[in-house]
């Protein structure tokens, strides 16, 4: 089986590229080899090729940039998967969208599943909600996954500042009033496997209608094999930055790395100044569905961390 991963050269991208690259035959485009804000070359360059699953991890991801550059947000994070899913369409290749926690207004207190509408505060939540409307119009058997703060070892994110942070000064702060669940690449990679055309669950190309297991019959989890729609995927639990950047020291020391300071005091969102863009407080995924269509449990943020400072951070 041959698997296209756009977005090579990033967090969550290049992690495919290397997992799938043990079982797989993987293609992979990083932005210089393949432009999202180029619908002619995305239609010559993936046209030509034949593949049968194509999974987009590109996107404007900084959010801030996106509020301030509105029309770039929405071609690359919303026109492009409209093209891409065109492609898969076209091919009847599996296609698997990643998209954002952003799209919730962040108003809820318990974990947001698939059915809560989506209300985005920032460009960065409207134009990656826009692109998964137009992924699903273009192909209804395009599978969107919602994923929440991604951490990995090919690209720096909150918790390698946060080290940092703690190496080389005496006080560090974090948001302690921003809720959501620390996801680790490496997990997301293993995750998504099922909903791959010869993944052990389900038929080749079913998708979401793996569902069969558990006989679940709501709009986009049909077991209509020509349904996909909406999943959310993260690890367990919830927390805030502050926890988050609490633990990762903890496990920092737990494997003697050297730190200035072990303890992160508490900021607030309020206080981010150098913010552009509105942010969620509460984005807490629910990957209950998930769990229910595939069996797989995803395991807990505090693990999953744990096992990234172990193998990572020296
Ligand atoms: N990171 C998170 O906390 C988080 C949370 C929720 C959802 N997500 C979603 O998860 C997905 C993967 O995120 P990530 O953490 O892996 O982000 P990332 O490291 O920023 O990767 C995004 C990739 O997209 C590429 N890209 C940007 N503009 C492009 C363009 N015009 N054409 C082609 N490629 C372009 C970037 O390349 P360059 O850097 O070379 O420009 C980068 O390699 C994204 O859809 C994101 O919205 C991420």
């Amino acid at each position: 089986m041959r698997v296209v991963i756009v977005g090579a050269g990033g967090r969550l991208g290049a992690v495919l590229v290397r997992e799938y690259g043990h079982d797989f035959d993987v293609v992979g485009f990083n932005h210089a080899q393949l432009d999202l804000g180029a619908p002619e070359q995305l239609r010559s360059t993936l046209g030509a090729l034949d593949f049968d699953a194509l999974i987009n991890t590109a996107a404007q991801t900084n959010v801030d940039r996106c509020e301030t550059n509105p029309e770039e947000a929405f071609a690359l994070n919303g026109e492009a998967p409209r093209i891409l899913s065109e492609i898969c369409a076209a091919k009847k290749a599996r296609f698997i969208h990643i998209s954002t926690d952003y799209v919730f207004d962040g108003a809820k207190r318990a974990p947001y599943t698939e059915k809560d509408e989506a209300r985005p505060i920032s460009v960065y939540g409207e134009s990656k909600m826009a692109g998964e409307q137009a992924a699903l119009e273009a192909y209804e058997r395009a599978l969107i996954v919602r994923v929440s703060w991604v951490f990995g070892p090919d690209r720096p994110s909150f918790i390698d500042w946060v080290i940092k942070q703690a190496r080389e000064h005496d006080e560090v702060k974090a948001i302690a009033d921003k809720w959501a669940t620390p996801t680790y690449a490496l997990d997301l990679a293993q995750l998504l496997k099922p909903f791959l055309p010869v993944a052990g669950i389900g038929d080749p190309g079913r998708g979401v209608s793996v569902n069969a297991k558990t006989g679940v019959t709501d709009p986009g989890y049909s077991s209509d094999p020509s349904y996909g729609g909406i999943l959310h995927l993260a690890n367990t639990g919830e927390c805030t930055w502050q926890e988050y950047a609490q633990w990762a020291l903890d496990c920092c020391h737990e494997a003697g790395v050297a730190l200035k300071t072990r303890t992160i005091g508490a900021s607030s969102l309020a206080e981010m100044k150098s913010f552009i863009a509105k942010r969620p407080v509460y984005s807490v995924l629910s990957s209950q569905h998930y769990m229910d269509v595939t069996g797989n449990t995803p395991r807990p943020w505090r693990d999953v961390v744990a096992d990234y400072v172990r193998d990572f951070i020296r």
